[in-house]
């Protein structure tokens, strides 16, 4: 036995199950029964599904199986009425992305036949299947799949005795959107006492669409200190200071976290292992869960710290990203999952942690489609809510996605339906390898913006004192002045660079205020020649505090655009800065949307803003 194995079954022997966290429950999921009709689906799990639809069961538990009629569940539709034969699709291959060199355009056919014959649901694929109502638990061959991913390989270290289950979703915003079902109660500030309100806490500044997820329940929405990593444990507003100083006039301490720990957005920062466990202590002492949100996990970028420190002249100490964070326990199987900041999921020893994940960054947004992990107990309540919304994410996504991974599972008593060139599926090392070659093909997009605004952070011009003056005595250093427009961090994650525009720089400043130069900054940007649309900060402000301070920053993604169109489009950004700082008045820059809208449309204009906020 390796020391490696040793250790990790010494571990598992010890681990304890997770608490019983069902006092958090919401009144809702506390009063939720398995639906009735749904109850009945895992039978047909268990027995050639492809016979049900038509009226027929095939029991193979009965032995010798039987046929069985069925008369249960007449809302099912008959798959002969499914107007798809195949889903086909062209799908690139693994290999495709290269981590570090230049990319490859081949690419394999994707065929889900109509119907396959198997006994095992984890595996069978096809249209009779997928395109039929199923449970809640999601696609069984897509979610036995990601069961594994989940369980071995991106979080082969949980500690809680049997590990975590997952459940599929239609993306990150349901799964939130479920948790704080799951977790909250709404609260009406004319029916209920203020005793009542729940809370969530977040970083201060935030995804916003997870904010007007829980604002209209009523829940007071509590925003965290933050710096460059993210959501901070210690100092003045970080989580300790708001637990332990909490205002019960406002309602109850809050009970969740809502936190985006990889590739913060909007501010990119990612959360070191080391504030991950002192923010788990504070949970465990306040007694609150997290809900780790997690988009960007596999965009990790380790250059991110070399660059800094290159142009910052800082010596790169031990940054997250050289490390093998599994070398302790069950290592992923594969050194760049080893090598990525773990989740909180991998020091949840109470099972306090329900994380989303989602493909709308590794596959695509519109598939929507991704998946939870947490504890069983947990996840058991999130079927029920499944159950009863969504049902399960949409079964034309689910087997494509699961057709792309696993590849073709051949009948079992003829040649399969429909043929497809290669067959394999990408499999689980085609899987990480495709999440590294994304980590490529960012990490080049964020090197190419964050090098030019390094570069171009100050405006040099000659002061105003010296400009007549030819005097040889002077040298040339003296008379230039140097000004600092803004500043940012290099994003270590993610899909977005967040910039501190340093408004007090600004020659107009005594004129005008940081608010008022703000937004004449933004409008200025839109117009020609720069035509640039970027994310101004008063979108990420989880709370009115963080809306005080929000109009410093913009964030700027570099995500969107081709890998070549990066550095061009940053350039003009940089010139939008340099001719606003070289201002002389803000003529014309109060203008309405209608305005605004039209700048954009006079030329190509740049969108750094991204699709979604
Ligand atoms: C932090 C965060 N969470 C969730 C989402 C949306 O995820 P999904 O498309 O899976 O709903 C985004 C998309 O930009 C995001 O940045």
């Amino acid at each position: 036995m390796t020391v490696e194995l040793q250790r990790s079954t010494i571990m598992t022997a010890m681990a304890v199950p997770p608490l019983d966290l069902s006092h958090h429950f919401s009144y809702a999921t506390k009063n939720r029964n398995i639906s009735k009709i749904k109850d009945f689906y895992k039978y047909f799990l268990i027995s050639n599904i492809a016979n049900f639809a038509g009226g027929i069961v095939h029991c193979p538990r009965i032995n010798p199986p039987i046929r069985m009629a069925n008369l249960m569940l007449p809302g099912l539709p008959h798959p002969s009425y499914f107007p798809y034969d195949t889903l086909e699709a062209t799908v690139a291959r693994p290999q495709r992305l290269h981590p570090s060199n230049k990319d490859n355009a081949k690419s394999d056919r994707v065929t889900v036949p109509k119907e396959v014959q198997s006994s095992d649901p984890a595996r069978r694929i096809d249209l009779t299947t997928a395109l039929q109502y199923g449970t809640a638990e999601g696609y069984p061959p897509l979610s036995s799949f990601l069961r594994a991913f989940a369980r071995d390989h991106l979080h082969p270290n949980v500690p809680y005795k049997g590990g975590p289950e997952i459940i599929l979703s239609c993306g990150n915003t349901d799964g939130f959107s479920k948790a704080i079902e799951l977790l909250t109660d709404v609260w009406n500030p004319d029916r209920d006492w203020i005793q009542q309100r729940q809370g969530v806490l977040c970083e201060e500044f935030a995804y916003m669409n997870a904010i007007q997820t829980a604002r209209p329940r009523g829940l007071n929405v509590v925003g965290v200190a933050m710096d460059g990593q993210g959501m901070c444990a210690a100092g003045k507003g970080g989580l300790q200071d708001v637990l332990e100083n909490w205002d019960f006039r406002r309602g109850r301490r809050p009970h969740i976290i809502y936190t985006v720990t990889i590739g913060q957005n909007p501010t990119g920062g990612t959360l070191s292992i080391e504030r991950r466990k002192e923010i788990y202590a504070l949970c465990q002492k306040y007694d609150v869960l997290i809900v780790e949100d997690d988009p960007y996990w596999n965009l990790q970028f380790p250059s991110a710290y070399e660059m800094e420190a290159h142009y910052r002249g800082a010596t790169v100490q031990q940054t997250p990203y050289n490390r093998n964070y599994n070398a302790q326990g069950r290592s992923s199987g594969y050194a760049f999952l080893d090598s990525l900041v773990p989740s909180y999921l991998s020091i949840d020893t109470e099972g306090r942690v329900i994380r989303l994940d989602t493909f709308s960054k590794t596959i695509a947004p519109g598939s929507r489609l991704g998946w939870i992990t947490a504890q069983p107990a947990l996840i058991e309540r999130l079927a029920r809510i499944t159950e009863v919304t969504t049902q399960q994410p949409s079964g034309f996504v689910q087997s494509v996605v699961a057709e792309t991974l696993m590849g073709e599972h051949p009948n079992e008593n003829e040649a399969r339906v429909s043929k497809r060139a290669d067959g394999n599926g990408w499999q689980m090392d085609g899987w990480v390898r495709w999440l590294e070659g994304l980590r490529g093909g960012y990490e080049r997009r964020m090197q190419s913006m964050c090098t030019i605004l390094e570069e171009n952070k100050f405006l040099f011009h000659q002061n105003s004192e010296f400009q007549d003056t030819q005097s040889d005595h002077v040298d040339d250093w003296e008379v230039v002045d140097r000004v600092q427009m803004y500043d940012f961090v290099w994003p270590k994650g993610g899909m977005f660079a967040w910039v501190e525009v340093l408004f007090d720089t600004h020659p107009l400043r005594s004129q005008f205020s940081s608010e008022k130069l703000s937004k004449a900054f933004w409008i200025h940007l839109t117009k020609k020649p720069h035509l640039c649309l970027v994310g101004p900060g008063s979108m990420f402000a989880a709370t009115p505090k963080s809306a005080e301070s929000a109009h410093k920053y913009i964030r700027i993604a570099f995500a969107p655009m081709d890998a070549e169109d990066v550095a061009p489009f940053t350039k003009r950004l940089v010139e939008g800065f340099r001719s606003f700082w070289q201002r002389k008045d803000l003529d014309g820059l109060d203008e309405d949307d209608t305005v605004v809208m039209q700048n954009l449309q006079s030329g190509s204009a740049i969108n750094f803003m991204g699709a979604n906020c």
